[in-house]
């Protein structure tokens, strides 16, 4: 159900009774309207629409959708343009693409048929999370359901374009969600990120043709910009951080869950919507975009550029709001700790895990996130060495940007801003040897 502080546009019909993933059902609720609209529109005039609204990527680095598609994809080239719809969805904290997909799979199928014909796109492709097996057969079942009422194949709905989507299941590891490593493994191979430039996707992307890629919530509110126009769309939320976004709350909080809103304070995200800290215990820290974003204390008071001061209470829960306080808000995730969290067992748990997904190309994340998460494994049960977390901001240092793919900071971001905050409760953890291992995950351990 809502809450009433949701303004739910692209998960309006989600969790209704009334509402299934069968095509007849989407058509009742006014389902392709939008994409036969987009239908009369030339390809050109829907790319500007986009453009007008708006709207920024919701994958992760928040890069405006309109001016990839209009002003990045090499359409000169007279190659196939080719566009891929991320739906890995594998940063932790992360959850709100399976919402989408496994709730209301036709919204997206028509938002990837209008972006494909908005990008002279006849081949698409959905790169599903290898570990979201009911999402992709939720997504077969759609497409097969689309062909069969003439919405994808062939002249579709009578208007000369053609468009056939693949689902394609992932390869199973976190770095198959970067966008270039996605590609590599979509053409067969390891998920080995490549080089930018040359190779940004909308000049040598998949097969080295021109490709679009976007992500779920991003290719879902392309139904609504062509429905609604791109300036009405603009309204919605505030300058540049245009339309809802839907937040993935997770962590110590009485209501987690996930909840689409417009730009709104921590505050009334955290208290109204999510019902505020569980009984008798203190909001401590916030990772706002998902792990490899830097963590948020809510004891901190934030500057802005124009040096005002604010506090964790007052950010704005959007792009800029969150920037503001020296985060990024990623893939809106939003992971919360209470005072009961170890933070040196919550860095510890996090950097095992992105060792273990450092896909091991660039020796910086290979080697890097491997000692990083044996430095914290040791501290976290009792073998701390005392320039331990001297030696943890150094490596961190040492990882983030001098890698192929931004994989790196998801090591050196969490390093920087956990010990950078939380330093002095490490060190007063580890002098007083009373890391007891009381959530740490057992099998990442190794010493
Ligand atoms: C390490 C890493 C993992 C990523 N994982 C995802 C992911 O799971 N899903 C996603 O949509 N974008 C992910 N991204 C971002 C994509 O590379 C890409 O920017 C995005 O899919 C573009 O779509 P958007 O413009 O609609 O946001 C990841 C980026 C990095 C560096």
């Amino acid at each position: 159900m809502a809450h009433p502080k949701e303004n739910r546009i692209l998960l309006k019909h989600a969790d209704e009774d009334y509402f299934s993933t069968d095509i007849d059902c989407y058509l009742k609720y006014d389902g392709y309207e939008a994409l036969k609209k987009a239908l009369t529109m030339k390809p050109e005039d829907i790319r500007l629409q986009v453009k007008a609204s708006g709207l920024r990527g919701r994958g992760g680095a928040g890069f405006p959708c309109g001016v990839k598609w209009h002003d990045l994809v090499d359409r000169k080239s007279g190659k196939p343009i080719y566009l891929i719809c991320n739906a890995d969805e594998s940063e932790p904290g992360t959850f709100k693409d399976r919402q989408l997909i496994h709730k209301d799979p036709h919204q997206l199928i028509e938002g990837t048929i209008i972006s494909s014909f908005a990008n002279d796109v006849n081949l698409a492709f959905i790169y599903i999370r290898e570990e979201m097996p009911l999402g992709a057969k939720i997504l077969q079942k759609a497409v097969d359901e689309a062909h069969e009422k003439g919405f994808l194949g062939k002249n579709i709905q009578g208007s000369g374009y053609d468009l056939e989507i693949v689902v394609h299941r992932g390869a199973g590891a976190y770095i198959c969600g970067e966008e270039t490593g996605l590609i590599e493994s979509l053409e067969g191979k390891r998920a080995y990120p490549r080089i930018k430039p040359p190779f940004f996707p909308a000049a040598k992307g998949v097969y080295q043709c021109p490709t679009v890629v976007n992500n779920v919530e991003t290719l879902c509110n392309v139904v609504h910009i062509i429905n609604m126009g791109g300036e009405e769309f603009a309204k919605i939320g505030r300058p540049n951080n245009t339309g809802t976004r839907i937040w993935c709350v997770s962590g110590m909080v009485q209501n987690p869950g996930y909840y689409e809103i417009e730009p709104m304070t921590m505050k009334e995200l955290l208290y109204d919507v999510c019902g505020g800290p569980l009984p008798g215990r203190k909001l401590k820290a916030v990772v706002p975009g998902g792990g490899s974003m830097k963590i948020l204390d809510t004891e901190e008071t934030y500057k802005d550029r124009d040096g005002n001061e604010f506090s964790f209470d007052d950010i704005i829960v959007d792009y800029d709001g969150i920037m503001a306080a020296g985060s990024m808000s990623g893939s809106s995730g939003m992971m919360v700790m209470d005072d009961s969290i170890d933070i040196l067992e919550a860095l510890g748990n996090l950097l095992a895990f992105y060792a273990h997904e450092s896909c091991g190309q660039c020796t910086p994340c290979r080697e890097g996130s491997l000692w990083t998460k044996k430095i914290t494994a040791r501290m976290c049960t009792g073998g701390a060495r005392d320039e331990d977390l001297d030696l943890l901001m150094d490596l961190a240092k040492n990882i983030g940007g001098r890698t192929v793919c931004p994989m790196g900071y998801s090591t050196t971001w969490p390093i920087e801003s956990y010990v950078g905050k939380f330093r002095e409760e490490m060190e007063a953890k580890v002098k007083s040897n009373s890391c007891g291992m009381t959530n740490f995950d057992e099998r990442l351990i190794e010493k």
